[in-house]
């Protein structure tokens, strides 16, 4: 199977449809259906969401595509694209520093992956049947600080990504996007269609859409845009990585901003599937974290088909976590294959076994007295924090200022040119975010590193 690269054609994507589902993959997840609802309950619904979507075109959508210019240009992993745009340079540094990134949300992204599972087999079992919210919210705390139950899940998680990752760019995560991706838009619209027909459901429809701009404080604000930047998947050479696989052909920026939207959609469409079933059984929308493992079940045991739409929700959250996991993936299996010239199937063995362990150590820190917690925050917080805000913000400042700075405008613009009938656009829209973007960027990055400290 393992070829040498340098003698054969790498592997690809074939289709835009297929790049379109396995890069919307790699966005759609946690963030969109788990983190995403939850902000926006704690933030006051609407106002927030329109400076998410302000947010999302202003830095997400540049980064987005200043990945896919670098991946593209230089045909090869996160770090070696980097050394055959700008050779003899220290830049590759930004392709080291995803690797780290990887690594680190492999650890606890793996972690509540694995509890999707759990919790889509104590739904179809009917376990929450004749539980109180007390008792839901004590099955949820028991388990998630248990020391061996979720290093099970995590690790079924991680086997499963596998089966994703073990054909290749075409004929495995390409192949299985493009069922996955359509079947979890499937999932989602029948849960909203029976969330939004609930009796008392427009409470939670008008919440959502509403806006109420005297809700929205500055930290909304600097958590609308650092949302963008995780839920696209961008700073940490992931979308590098399958930009590397986009052919010649395809105009980068229409696949950018297609990708950004599926994104957006998908968010918006978690909380039209939430919000209103919230509202409509009387429960508080603004839980934080535990909104999905907690007051979901609670709404779900009310709710008539709770059984099946609950399975359904938990199935739901289950697939947009696998590809996003693929994705994490296979920036380590591409640069281990080509810089290292190891096999596709004995690169993904060495990160299989490392991930499995970065994890356990990430889900054992949850358990009460662990000596897992340093400075008053657990592994698994310390894994979130040191990827999502110093080394996702510090890669994608980069990689904007690369793309905007450093790279020859002339390849800049041969790349931008492919597939495109004119790129006048898409130069504007540049030059006005290549500054934006670090400054909003920076902004973040300074704001997020004071969460270290407390
Ligand atoms: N975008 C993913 C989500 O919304 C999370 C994520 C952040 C991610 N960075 C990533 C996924 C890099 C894959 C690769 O849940």
């Amino acid at each position: 199977m393992s070829q040498k690269a340098t003698t054969t054609k790498r592997d690809g994507f074939s289709s835009r449809f297929g790049i379109i589902a396995a890069a919307a993959g790699s966005a759609v997840g946690l963030g969109n259906i788990w983190k995403f609802p939850y902000i926006v309950g704690e933030n006051g619904g609407s106002a927030f969401i329109f400076i998410y979507l302000i947010s999302i075109l202003a830095i997400g959508v540049p980064v987005l595509l200043a990945e896919f210019i670098i991946g593209r240009r230089g045909q090869a992993n996160a770090v070696r694209s980097f050394k055959k745009i700008a050779p003899n340079s220290k830049w590759s540094a930004i392709g080291w520093m995803g690797i780290v990134a990887a690594f680190m949300i492999l650890g606890f992204y793996t972690v509540i992956a694995g509890y999707t599972i759990h919790y889509f087999i104590l739904t179809i079992t009917n376990s929450f049947a004749g539980m109180n919210s007390a008792d839901i919210s004590q099955t949820f705390n028991t388990f998630a600080t248990g020391t061996t139950l979720p290093i099970i899940y995590t690790i079924i998680f991680i086997f499963l990504t596998l089966v994703v990752l073990f054909g290749g760019v075409k004929d495995g995560i390409e192949k299985y996007s493009k069922i996955l991706m359509p079947g979890l838009v499937g999932i989602i619209l029948l849960l909203v269609i029976r969330a939004v027909t609930l009796p008392g459901a427009s409470a939670g429809i008008e919440f959502l859409f509403k806006p109420d701009f005297s809700a929205l404080s500055m930290d909304a604000v600097l958590d609308a845009l650092g949302h963008a930047f995780f839920s696209l998947s961008v700073g940490m050479g992931t979308m590098l990585t399958y930009g590397s696989y986009i052919s010649k052909k395809e105009n980068l920026t229409s696949t950018a901003l297609s990708i950004a939207a599926a994104d957006t959609l998908i968010a918006l469409l978690a909380g039209l599937a939430i919000f209103p079933a919230v509202f409509a059984f009387g429960i508080d929308p603004t839980s934080g974290p535990g909104l999905v493992f907690i007051t979901l079940p609670n709404v779900f045991l009310q709710m008539s088909g709770g059984t099946f739409f609950g399975a359904l929700f938990f199935f739901l959250l289950f697939i947009a976590a696998l590809t996003s996991v693929v994705s994490i993936f296979e920036v380590i299996i591409a640069y281990i294959t080509e810089e290292l010239n190891v096999g596709r199937h004995k690169a993904m063995a060495l990160i299989t076994l490392a991930a499995i362990v970065i994890s356990s150590f990430c889900s054992l820190s949850q358990t009460p007295n662990s000596s897992l917690i340093f400075n008053g925050h657990t592994l698994f917080d310390w894994m979130d924090l040191l990827s999502a805000n110093v080394l996702l913000p510090i890669g994608g400042l980069l990689i904007m200022l690369f793309v905007a700075f450093i790279m020859k405008p002339s390849d800049l613009e041969d790349e931008l040119q492919q597939g495109a009938k004119s790129i006048k656009g898409t130069m504007a829209y540049l030059t006005v975010t290549k500054f934006v973007a670090p400054v909003a960027i920076a902004i973040v990055f300074l704001t997020g590193i004071q969460a270290l400290f407390n």
